[in-house]
């Protein structure tokens, strides 16, 4: 068999990463093309190198751009690719434009290549079309031959839009593959010390959804509510880099002032700084089911989650919607009243380390 990965954004490198390697592991050929969504060293190499990602075989260069441009810079560049590899199977993995973009040249070309589609991740609903990821999940998943799912709760989303049960197999969580992997790694670091900060005594928050921060009203409330945290909390934050240049835009970048800016971290670091926090504030959907599978209490700043199982089994809740300060900051301090390990939680069925075993498994029987 011969699989041909995609990766395009930041969060699609934790979850190519096991599944790279359960390939290799079961004597497959396979083939990684990186479309260049993300570009920047501390958004992209550093998770190569992290995570021991072998060079891309690919590199599609395509870099920013609208929704409309970056999508179709995708499309244009692994339309050639996809005809020299001839895989049997394309694998696509989360909801970033990129997965959308190779789902969609690869369905194209099915009857003429034979190539068919698996799409990692599927099945998770927010229920929310403002969201560019709800539109890149809903259609992915409506043209992917095989839908694989990380949690029991996709099952019933894809049902309910007609999509039949034979073209669905839940295989559980990828990215806790990786979280598992990297844990030993990440708990002998020596970031926190770097950063002068004690396990269990700071707020890691992270910030980038166009929701939160596109808006000047909607970033000018968030970063209000971090600076209230912080009066509490050291609160530290790795800028993306779109938040960056909306804070300056808007002239809000004082209001990161009150808070421990560091640049984007690597996953390694990442995953350092997560496990030491007594609290993540976050609008990522990634680090909802980290903290989940950690133990770490989480808020969600957002008004609803395609990951509704983080709360109803893991550590995570929503901050109530519209984001205000006040209901920030009383999500935040029952979080912490919570404590590392919320009665009656745990982790999910299928975030065991297995799921990239499970989905080569299914690629070669289906
Ligand atoms: C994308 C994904 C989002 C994911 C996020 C993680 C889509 C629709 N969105 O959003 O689901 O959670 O990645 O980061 O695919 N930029 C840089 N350097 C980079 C990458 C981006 O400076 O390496 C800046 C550029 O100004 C760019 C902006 O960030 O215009 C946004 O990047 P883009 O890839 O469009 O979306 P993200 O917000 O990163």
């Amino acid at each position: 068999m011969r699989a041909l990965v995609v990766a395009g954004a930041r969060p699609n490198f934790m979850k190519v990463a096991p599944i790279l390697a359960a390939l290799e592991k079961a004597g497959q050929e396979k083939v990684l093309v990186h479309t260049g969504q993300h570009y920047d060293a501390r958004m992209s190499d550093a998770f190569f190198q992290d995570l021991g990602i072998p060079e891309p075989d690919f590199h599609l260069g395509v870099g920013s751009g609208s929704h409309a441009q970056q999508t179709a810079r995708v499309m244009e560049a692994f339309e050639p690719v996809l005809h020299e590899v001839r895989p049997d199977w394309v694998v696509v993995v989360g909801d970033v434009n990129s997965t959308l973009a190779c789902a969609l040249v690869s369905v194209k070309l099915k009857p003429e290549l034979g190539c068919r589609v698996a799409h990692v991740e599927a099945g998770l609903r927010s229920g929310d079309w403002r969201m560019p990821e709800e539109v890149n999940r809903v259609v992915t998943d409506r043209i992917s031959d095989l839908l694989l799912t990380p949690s029991r709760d996709a099952l019933p989303n894809l049902l309910a839009e007609g999509i039949p049960e034979g073209r669905v197999a839940f295989v559980g969580n990828v990215m806790i593959d990786t979280l598992f992997t990297q844990l030993p790694r990440a708990r002998e670091l020596d970031l926190l010390s770097r950063l002068g900060l004690r396990r269990g005594e700071y707020v890691a928050a992270t910030l980038h959804r166009p929701s939160n921060v596109d808006d000047p009203a909607a970033l000018g409330v968030v970063l209000e509510a971090l600076g209230r945290v912080a009066d509490e909390m050291p609160v530290v934050i790795p800028l993306h880099p779109r938040t960056q240049s909306r804070a300056e835009e808007f002239g809000m970048a004082e209001r990161l002032e009150r808070l421990r800016v560091v640049e984007p971290l690597g996953y390694t670091e990442m995953l350092s700084l997560t496990d030491g926090a007594a609290v993540v504030l976050t609008d990522s959907g990634g680090l909802q089911e980290e903290t989940t599978a950690l133990g770490v209490p989480c808020v969600t700043l957002r008004e609803q989650t395609e990951r509704p199982i983080t709360i109803t089994e893991g550590t995570n809740r929503l901050a109530g919607w519209p984001l205000s300060t006040d209901g920030v900051l009383g999500a935040f301090r029952e979080a912490a009243a919570d404590g590392r390990q919320r009665a009656g939680g745990h982790c999910p069925e299928g975030w065991d380390g297995k799921a990239a075993e499970r989905i080569v498994n299914r690629l070669l029987n289906s």
